[in-house]
């Protein structure tokens, strides 16, 4: 938990996707699939996919570019990037510093954080823990995330679920009015990595031509264990946050969860005994951007004013690892 003093305050919001859009009738024509059965299952009509040539770095520079005019902060004052992302331009550098160079950000330290969907949360923590420490006064906390890199759009039992797109927020010190995380809960089990993994392409077993043949460096995932873990674990995750900030769920104005499956969301809802009119969804437009979901569906709720300033919401996410947690922010 963190409260008081001078931690982390919301300053500025951004979002960036790419302007193509594929919908459901586009998978029926190269995968035996329908627009029924991905509405039904996931909730998702339509994601957004790079072009070619348009690469994570773009996205995240362009959302926190966004955030930072939105702060009126010169890129050149910010201190420090964080960026999340499971789909890292080159393992070597890390996408923030390429991000870092497109933003013109260049008197930032940045570096990555690796927590597949539950990263840009884990970023915000980290960039709290930094406003407390060592004067650093602005920092740009990015999600970021090029999926169709990592898809196998072979696989109809993965290809449909995810979309490319960036979020952002820029955070600054909060001064007297204490830090506008109210709390935060954050857990990992690596027992359970592969239900959701990459086998190849890492250290550990490199890119050959028989790991090709195999598909091998495409995500693989246990969609129904998947399901299951997220429902458990966002909803006791998100209960655990509340009783730290020593709140109800009565007492949140929203939830912004990360937005993996229409039916997820309705099962976290259902057991935290909230409705949906409070709880944001945008997954019927986007898909599962992994990390970049709850940083984008952020600015969406400040840009639409479906909540003010002021207002409380709970950001709850599960992904890969298996990684989650939840936060309880003041806006
Ligand atoms: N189109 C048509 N049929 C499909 C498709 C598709 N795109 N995908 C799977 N099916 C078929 C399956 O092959 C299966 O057919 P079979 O019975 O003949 O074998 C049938 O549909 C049912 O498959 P299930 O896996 O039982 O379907 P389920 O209702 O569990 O939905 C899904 C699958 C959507 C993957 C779901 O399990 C899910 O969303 N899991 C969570 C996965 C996830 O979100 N991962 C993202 C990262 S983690 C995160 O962000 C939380």
């Amino acid at each position: 938990m963190s409260r008081g003093g001078i931690g982390a305050t919301l300053r500025g919001t951004g979002l960036e996707v790419p302007e193509k859009v594929v919908t459901n009738a586009d998978f029926e024509k190269f995968i035996d699939t329908t627009d029924e059965w991905i509405t039904t299952r996931t909730g998702i009509k339509e994601r957004r996919m790079c072009e070619e040539g348009q690469n994570t770095a773009d996205l995240a520079a362009g959302a926190g570019t966004r955030a930072l005019e939105e702060a009126g902060i010169d890129p050149l004052d910010l201190d420090v990037i964080v960026l999340s992302t499971a789909t890292p331009d080159h393992l070597l550098p890390s996408t923030s510093c390429e991000a870092q160079a497109l933003m013109g950000a260049h008197n930032a330290v940045a570096f990555d954080v690796s927590a597949a969907c539950a990263g840009w949360l884990y970023g915000v923590k980290i960039a709290d823990g930094f406003l407390r420490s060592d004067g650093f006064e602005t920092i740009l906390v990015i999600g970021a995330e090029k999926m169709s890199a990592i898809i196998d759009y072979t696989d109809r039992t993965t290809c449909v679920l995810f979309g490319d797109g960036a979020g952002a927020a820029l955070f600054g010190r909060s001064g007297e009015n204490g830090s506008s995380i109210l709390s935060t809960h954050m857990q990992t089990d690596g027992r359970l990595a592969e239900l959701l993994w990459r086998p190849a392409g890492g250290a550990a077993r490199p890119s050959t031509e028989e790991t090709r043949a195999e598909r091998m460096e495409y995500v693989r995932q246990e969609g129904r264990e998947v399901f299951k873990n997220a429902v458990l674990q966002m909803d006791t995750s998100s209960r655990i946050a509340l009783h730290r900030a020593g709140l109800t769920i009565d007492d949140i104005d929203l939830v912004v969860p990360h937005q993996a499956n229409i039916r997820i969301i309705e099962g976290v809802a259902k057991r935290l005994g909230v409705e949906m009119d409070r709880v944001y969804v945008n997954i019927d437009r986007y898909g599962n951007t992994s990390s970049a979901s709850i940083p984008i569906g952020l600015d969406e709720v400040r840009k639409r004013e479906l909540v003010g300033e002021g207002a409380t919401i709970l950001m709850t996410a599960f992904g890969g690892g298996l990684a989650w947690g939840s936060m309880v922010f003041r806006l």
